[in-house]
């Protein structure tokens, strides 16, 4: 087997569909031609009638698609519905005692929640925020650990209108503030803190940080006690959690909102300074959301379905919190990390509670992988079906060893290719019609218009890389950056004159029509699956007193995909020897202080000076060859300098 995974250097291995597969798929090959022959035809009217098919409406819609302001595109627009009500309310008549979560606690405790636990816990929190205030429309950020609590949250939050923001609970006090002020948030719910791998980390701690010198919307925060840890509470501010729900009844009328209603802001980084506030719409987000698990994951009623991402990003909003509910199914959350105790803890997790369908990221198989066969091998994971990974491109190498070793050679891979601001998948194979060919997320789902473009923005056909660009506007398509349409309007769209959205990664065909992700095509790097932007880590470092000036640029890895190179110019002396390791220590503390861990570099080099042309450009095609260990052999006659270019290619000692 060992020598399968070494021989797909080129890749042109074609994986079909079992038989046994395509026999129960929800997506048989002539549904799958009829679906992409209604889009063809009737783009408005298949998008349409999907979202009255798979959506409880209040009040129907008569318009589908509203495109008279482009590219501010509104589906569904003149209907009503609730989300949570979707996920939840109308599934009780025949699913009351059907689980929707299983939680796996970091200790290994374990507690499953039926639909109707979840609706009682959901409508006794809805209308505890009610009682403390919160409205329609009024911003909730929630900055949880993975526990059900933190879907309880977002799914009151839908229940009565209000829009959440969820910052990911490793995201440090100054990003929190950062992003509860951009957001204008009327409420924080938070934990006291969480348990991951062993070890309390620490939450409420950032919000009173990030509340002491700004955040002044907050009026309310609300502290869920996850652990023992002590916590300090303010008067008049902080209510526990216990507290709040307290004698709050487990009914609760969903307030009903316009499908365009904002369902949620999710914080992402781009290549400018500032994260952006991406907006989603509550009809259309809910019909992909819905959509893609029922076409991509092929969730039926048996399944089990666990997707490891945190509530903090978007996947786990789409294919956590809100998809696998919206179709009743039942889905597994766990707190941990996948190596405590050991490596072995995702596939125990999948042999205890029978997981079908099992979605993952590619850093978690690469670092899994190392860890060698065996391991998994002592679980039975007989009852996976269909395995996801997302984030990044996969390597032919760890999508062979998921194939075959997690998935015993039987279980298609869904590698799905989509952003913050798709909402849903938008390239992606369909588990019982598409052939997998390994590092490729395959063809557009059904619906979904997308092209490789050259810089004039003509059509690139097979095998020349290009510009991944989105024709037609779809349901889940983020509606603008919350409080600046401008920027949307540039992000996006400015590129070809608003004729495409603008996703930001390059990518090129093969013959037979399948998209490869090459990567960014700006100033984004992608950390273990995470976004990072590389002016956000160097305005942090920019921030520190020591520190004049700072480039940024990714380094591959073999596991996290891309790890942090910073370059650093001192407003003082290079130090040297111990003291310079110390400064080095002390500038990736001072990134994680302001950002977050995640964003810490692996790599500082110092210099006098940034590689710049005289014009003052800084030459980042040299960093990046200085960051991978790679001589430099072009011409560097056009920089100001070029002897800074030693001193970065030396190493600290
Ligand atoms: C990258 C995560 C290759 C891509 C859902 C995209 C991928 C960015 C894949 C979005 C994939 C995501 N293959 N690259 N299957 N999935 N990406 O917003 O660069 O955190 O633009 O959304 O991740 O990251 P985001």
């Amino acid at each position: 087997m060992s020598n399968n995974i070494e021989s797909v250097l080129q890749e042109d291995r074609v994986f079909k569909p079992t038989e046994a597969f395509k026999k129960q798929a929800n997506i048989t090959e002539e549904k799958y031609q009829q679906l992409k022959k209604k889009a063809s035809e009737d783009y408005e009217g298949f998008w349409s009638d999907l979202a009255k098919e798979k959506l409880s409406w209040s009040k129907d819609f008569t318009v589908g698609l509203d495109d008279s302001n482009p590219p501010f595109y509104k589906w569904f627009s003149d209907g009503e519905l609730n989300a949570s009500y979707n996920c939840i309310d109308r599934h009780l008549a025949e699913k009351e005692d059907k689980l929707a979560i299983i939680f796996e606690a970091d200790d290994g405790s374990v507690e499953q929640y039926t639909y109707k636990d979840l609706h009682d816990e959901v409508c006794r929190l809805a209308n505890a925020l009610t009682a403390q205030g919160v409205e329609k429309g009024d911003r909730v950020v929630i900055y949880m650990p993975m526990i059900p609590q933190a879907v309880f949250a977002m799914q009151a939050c839908a229940r009565i209108g209000a829009i959440h923001s969820i910052v990911f609970g490793g995201f440090s006090a100054e990003a929190l503030r950062d992003r509860i002020e951009d957001a204008g948030a009327k409420m924080v719910i938070t934990a006291n803190a969480g348990r991951r791998g062993g070890k309390s980390v620490p939450l409420k701690g950032a919000v009173d940080e990030a509340l002491e010198k700004g955040g002044d919307s907050v009026r309310k925060v609300i502290v869920y006690k996850r652990t023992d840890d002590d916590v300090k509470m303010k008067d008049d501010r902080d209510i526990s959690w216990h507290d709040a729900v307290a004698g709050m009844s487990n009914y609760h009328d969903a307030v009903m909102v316009n499908a365009e209603h904002p369902l949620f802001l999710l914080y992402t980084s781009g290549s400018t300074g500032k994260p952006k506030g991406i907006q989603h719409s509550t009809g259309g987000y809910l019909l992909n959301a819905h959509l893609t698990n029922e076409w991509v994951f092929d969730l039926k009623d048996s399944d089990v379905f666990w997707c490891t991402a945190d509530v903090g990003w978007i996947t786990g909003h789409t294919y956590v919190a809100y998809g696998p509910l919206s179709m009743g199914m039942t889905m597994l959350m766990f707190e941990g990390v996948p190596t405590y105790p050991d490596a072995g803890r995702f596939w125990q997790i999948c042999q205890d509670h029978g997981v079908t369908v099992f979605y993952t990221a590619p850093t978690a198989i690469r670092a899994l992988m190392k860890f060698g066969d065996d391991l998994p091998k002592q679980y039975d994971l007989s009852k996976l079906r269909l395995l996801g990974t997302v984030g990044e491109p996969i390597n032919p190498e760890a999508w062979m060893w998921y194939h075959e070793v997690i998935g015993r050679g039987e279980c298609p891979i869904m590698d799905t290719w989509w952003q913050t601001e798709t909402g849903a998948h938008m390239i992606a194979p369909i588990p019982g019609v598409t052939d997998l060919k390994p590092g490729s997320c395959t063809k557009p789902l059904p619906g979904i218009d997308a092209h490789i473009v050259d810089e004039e923005g003509k059509e690139l056909t097979h095998g020349e890389g290009g510009y991944l660009v989105i024709r037609k506007p779809w349901p889940s398509m983020v509606r603008t950056i919350w409080g600046d349409d401008e920027r949307f309007v540039d992000t996006y769209f400015a590129m070809f004159k608003n004729k495409y959205y603008v996703v930001g990664d390059s990518a090129h065909l093969d013959t037979d029509g399948n998209f490869w992700i090459m990567g960014r095509i700006d100033d984004v790097l992608n950390v273990s699956g995470h976004r990072l932007g590389t002016m956000e880590i160097e305005s942090a470092l920019v921030s520190h007193e020591k520190v004049a000036e700072a480039a940024v640029v990714g380094k591959p890895h073999d596991v996290k995909g891309e790890s942090v190179f910073a370059f650093v110019v001192l407003n003082q002396e290079i130090p040297e020897g111990d003291a310079r390791l110390a400064l080095v220590q002390e500038l990736r503390n001072h990134v994680a202080k302001e950002i977050g861990p995640i964003a810490k570099p692996d790599d500082i080099r110092f210099g006098s000076n940034l590689p710049k042309t005289r014009s003052g450009k800084i030459m980042r095609r040299l960093l990046r060859s200085i960051a991978k260990g790679e001589e430099i052999t072009s011409d560097t006659s056009t920089l100001e300098d070029p002897s800074i270019l030693d001193q970065f290619m030396q190493p600290n000692k």
